[in-house]
């Protein structure tokens, strides 16, 4: 990312203690203009406390800055704060209210003149193909709808940045990719957009960028892309054979190929040069008259990067090798 561009969000030092715990340790990070940046991270890793820290709904310890828009935030939290349209991870929307009632509550806290509120919901129910339920009340919401009108009361003051705490958590397919298509959709607009979630195919689809989050830390950021290349295996390949391999033969296999799994026929296979692999994997075959029934090639997931890298995280904390 270019230095000239702007920043939008930029933490310096983010702490947050509870207790003996700490949550979030000393987390620096900048969040480009128009970027789509995603933190991942495991249960617990601390991605809602970035997020209420960088929002103003935890206090900043003394050591701990934010700027918007390279602005302190403490000292202009109010102009900040209208920055943001944020999804939180237990929503605000008030459950007895109808659709319209809660989008219409919360655009005359932001002060937005009748006419031109009245204009804004109809226009996001419209988007979010909420029209129909206008009338209903929130309780009576599907959860997938629910989260749809929560991103319509995050963008009734029309911010440029968006602050959604696992969108998609708990939808079914396509109300996720709703919410996904909606959230490009955004970037499109111009749009800044910070974004937790758990689900790696998410994080490729939507994001430039990806924090990978574990312990209060932020152990990677990085690209989609950069992030399966830099955290090689690439490939993996997967097979099955007819009959059984002997001692020997599987002892061969263990030596020429790097085995991870293998369960009764199947196998799998890591490689960072999979045609040499595949070959290989002919020769043995033939050597040893092995019928290899069903064969497939994949690309090394985000998810298994992801796991990779808190597992090593895990071990340097305990002191183990990596
Ligand atoms: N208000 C609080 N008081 C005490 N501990 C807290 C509080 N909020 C969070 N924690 C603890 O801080 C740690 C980080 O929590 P946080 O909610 O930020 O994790 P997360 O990454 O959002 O997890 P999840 O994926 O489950 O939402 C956890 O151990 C959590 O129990
Ligand atoms: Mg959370």
């Amino acid at each position: 990312m270019s230095s000239s561009k702007k920043i939008a969000i930029e933490t310096f030092n983010l702490t947050q203690n509870f207790d003996e715990l700490t949550a979030v340790n000393n987390v620096s990070f900048r969040i480009y203009e128009g970027e789509i940046v995603g933190i991942l991270g495991p249960n617990g890793a601390g991605k809602t406390t970035t997020i209420r820290l960088i929002t103003g709904l935890f206090q900043l310890e003394n050591t701990s800055k934010v700027e918007i828009y390279s602005k302190d935030f403490t000292s202009n939290s109010k102009e900040a704060k209208r920055n943001f349209g944020i999804v939180p991870e237990v929503s605000n929307a008030y459950s007895d209210f109808t659709v319209w009632q809660n989008l219409k509550f919360s655009g005359s806290i932001y002060g937005i003149s009748q006419t031109e509120l009245k204009k804004r919901i109809m226009t996001l129910l419209e988007r979010f193909e909420l029209m129909n339920k206008i009338h209903s009340k929130t309780k009576s919401l599907s959860k997938g709808l629910k989260q749809r009108l929560n991103l319509c009361l995050a963008l009734l003051h029309e911010p440029p940045i968006l602050i959604l705490d696992e969108p998609t958590s708990g939808l079914d397919p396509s109300s996720a990719k709703i919410v996904r298509d909606q959230i490009l959709e955004f970037k499109r607009e111009g749009k800044t957009i910070l974004i937790t979630t758990h689900n790696m195919q998410e994080a490729q689809q939507v994001c430039d960028r990806i924090f990978i989050m574990n312990q209060g830390k932020i152990i990677a950021d990085e690209s989609p892309d950069n992030l399966r290349k830099k955290f090689k295996p690439t490939s993996t390949l997967l097979f099955t054979i007819e009959g059984k391999l002997s001692l020997e033969q599987k002892t061969e296999l263990e030596s020429r190929f790097n085995l991870i799994e293998e369960q009764k026929d199947r196998f799998s296979i890591i490689s960072n040069n999979p045609l040499e692999d595949i070959s290989n994997l002919n020769d043995f075959s033939k050597q040893h008259e092995i019928k290899i029934s069903t064969f497939r090639l994949t690309e090394t997931s985000l998810e298994e990067v992801f796991i990779h890298l808190i597992e090593n995280d895990v071990k340097s904390y305990r002191g183990d090798d990596v």
